[in-house]
């Protein structure tokens, strides 16, 4: 296992749909191992494949950050089954350190998707969990939150990201 450099901002792959996984591999099980690791040692609640570099349809989630094995999600190529009502609550993203926004997100989801071993699996959800799951999926659709935000605070936040992402994101 290996944790792996988160990329922020500005990057590429974070700006562009991901590839669907095609095949159950050892290199898809050691990416979803890095990511879980990555994600636990960042500190998040979810981590999608692009922001380690990686431009495929793999995300994972976990609430209680490794504290409870039971909460941790791996899925890959999800899809919505359906998307309900509105939420808006604030949200970071570990490829934006130091920024906030509340973007518009379902108040309730059904996301299916296949396990590590290929399982399909589906997932109703609410609030939190329901934020994070539209969080993932859309950095594998190349989106991020602040490309959510209405367009006056999307302009002021992406002016103090490319200076950012022009130094190089020296915290
Ligand atoms: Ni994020």
């Amino acid at each position: 296992m290996a944790i792996r450099p988160i990329v922020k901002w500005g990057d590429p792959v974070l700006h562009a749909p991901a590839a669907p996984v095609t095949e159950r591999d050892e290199s898809l099980r050691t990416l979803f191992r890095d990511m879980v690791e990555t994600m636990y040692a960042a500190p998040g609640i979810g981590l999608a494949a692009p922001q380690i570099g990686v431009p495929l349809r793999v995300i994972v989630i976990d609430l209680s950050v490794g504290k409870d094995p039971s909460q941790l999600i791996q899925l890959y190529n999800p899809e919505f089954l359906s998307r309900e009502g509105e939420q808006k609550e604030d949200e970071g993203c570990l490829s934006i350190p130091g920024h906030y926004g509340s973007p518009a997100r379902p108040a309730q989801v059904v996301v299916r998707g296949l396990d590590p071993e290929g399982v399909e699996r589906t997932y109703t959800a609410t609030e939190l969990l329901a934020r994070a799951f539209c969080h993932e999926i859309d950095h594998i659709d190349g989106l991020l939150f602040v490309d959510r935000l209405s367009p006056l605070k999307r302009d002021l936040v992406k002016r103090k990201l490319r200076k950012k992402a022009k130094a190089g994101w020296d915290e």
